[in-house]
Order: structure tokens, then C-alpha cells, then sequence
């Protein structure tokens, strides 16, 4: 079952001098539960290509359709901002490179803060769920620390944490490895496979490395 389908998408940059389309004519679908690994030069797109089907950006030509299994098919391309930004919050886990977590919220209330944006638990239910996450991950020693106290791989396992805690249909992470050494790194995609798998999430991950690649179901290769 198809849950996310990017169809023929195109998308520009207007950087004042000249208009400059970064994307063309892009067209891949990404199953249900499905891993996705996205590769390619750097400055091809790929971070370009997540923001669109995260509804962070929109594209200039194409569409995207987000199948819900609430609301039927969601066109993310031609919904509005407070439409997309509900989407996001919803259906999307975002994990990044460097890992933005809110520096002012403690370990447990950032994988806490998906729970409270949907309005989804009580407050000791979000603590106990967002612990419950961050044991699965192997920091829940961590829980009442701020993010600046913890280790590079200690902070993208919270990451990871926070982008599953509210179980999202369809994980995007933006080479979440790139800023942890070989080791971390390994650590890091094996937890994220394994925190996918559990939550039943499909998974899109640009990235550089062969290896991670190698374990998707399937690769999207942009030129
Ligand atoms: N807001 C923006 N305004 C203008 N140009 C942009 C903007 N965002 C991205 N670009 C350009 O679009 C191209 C694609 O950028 P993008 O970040 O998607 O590449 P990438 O494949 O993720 O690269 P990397 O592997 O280095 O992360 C780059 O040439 C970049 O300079
Ligand atoms: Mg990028």
C-alpha cells in the first residue's frame, strides 16, 4: 500500500540574481512501513525533497499525496500552511543532522513535546510514555538532563525518541548519522531501524553512507 506518492514534482530556489529549479520532474512513491534509503551528490536535493514531503516546503510543479488512513488522500501540495503544519504534527517524524532539540526542555519533555502539540495524553502519561521511548532507545538514564549535558549519540537517540512518540505513519531523516563517528553511527541506525519496525513507521532516509543505504528496502537515487 502506497502512503506517500510523489508525482512529477519540480521545485525552485529564487536566490534574487536567478531562479534555479534544484528539483525536476521527481516522481517516487513510499510504501507503508517501507525504508527508503534517498542518496546523491551533495546540493542534489535531497534535504529539499524531505522538507516537501514533511509539507515543510512546497512544491512548483507536481503534487504529493499522503495517503491517511483517517482522512483518505491528503494532497500536501495544495494544502495550506495551518493545514500542513497539522499534517506535520500528525503523520511526520523529523529527525535531523543536528539533532535540534529544544535546549530549554529536558531530555523526557522533548520526546514529550509531540504528545503535547496533538494534545494526545495527561501530563504523567506523556512522562511515562516518553520514558518509555527513550528505555527502548537506551537513554533513559538521560530523562531529566538538558541536551547540552549529553554525548553527540546520546542526543540523536533522544532525536529519535521524539520522532516516534507519537507514532508517526512515515519517519524523514536527514542524514541522521552524519555528525557521529563510525561507531555512534552504527549504534544509531540500528536503534532507528529497530524503533521503525516496532512502530510499524515507513522511513526515509537521505544519506551518504553505502552502507545504511544498503539496508532500505528500496533506494532513490537523484541525479
Ligand atoms: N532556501 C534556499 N534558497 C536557495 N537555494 C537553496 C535553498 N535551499 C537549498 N537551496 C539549494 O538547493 C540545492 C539543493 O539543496 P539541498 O540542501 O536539498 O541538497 P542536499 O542534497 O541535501 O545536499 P547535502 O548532501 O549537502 O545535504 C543546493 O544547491 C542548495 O544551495
Ligand atoms: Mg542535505
Amino acid at each position: 500500500m502506497t502512503l506517500l506518492s510523489v508525482q512529477e514534482v519540480g521545485k525552485r530556489f529564487d536566490d534574487g540574481a536567478a531562479v534555479r529549479w534544484v528539483l525536476q520532474d521527481v516522481t517516487c512513491a513510499v510504501a507503508a512501513g517501507a525504508t527508503v534509503a534517498l542518496c546523491g551528490p551533495s546540493g542534489c536535493g535531497k534535504s529539499t525533497l524531505l522538507n516537501l514531503m514533511a509539507g515543510i516546503l512546497v512544491p512548483d510543479a507536481g503534487s504529493i499525496h499522503f495517503r491517511d488512513p483517517d482522512r483518505g488522500s491528503f494532497n500536501i501540495s495544495a494544502a495550506g500552511e495551518r493545514q500542513r503544519v497539522r499534517f506535520r504534527r500528525r503523520r511526520i517524524g523529523f529527525i535531523f543532522q543536528f539533532f535540534n532539540l529544544v535546549p530549554t526542555l529536558t531530555v523526557a519533555e522533548n520526546v514529550a513535546l509531540p504528545l503535547e502539540l496533538n494534545g494526545l495524553l495527561n501530563a504523567a502519561g506523556k512522562r511515562e510514555q516518553a520514558l518509555a521511548r527513550l528505555a527502548e532507545l537506551g537513554v533513559a538514564h538521560c530523562s531529566d538532563r538538558f541536551p547540552n549535558t549529553l554525548s553527540g549519540g546520546e542526543q540523536q537517540r533522544v532525536a529519535i525518541a521524539r520522532a516516534l512518540a507519537h507514532a508517526p505513519a512515515l519517519v524523514l531523516a536527514d542524514e541522521p548519522t552524519g555528525n557521529l563517528d563510525g561507531d555512534n553511527a552504527g549504534r544509531v541506525v540500528d536503534l532507528l531501524w529497530a524503533a521503525v519496525r516496532d512502530a510499524g513507521s515507513a522511513l526515509v532516509i537521505a544519506t551518504h553512507n553505502e552502507r545504511i543505504a544498503a539496508r532500505a528496502d528500496t533506494v532513490i537515487e537523484l541525479a
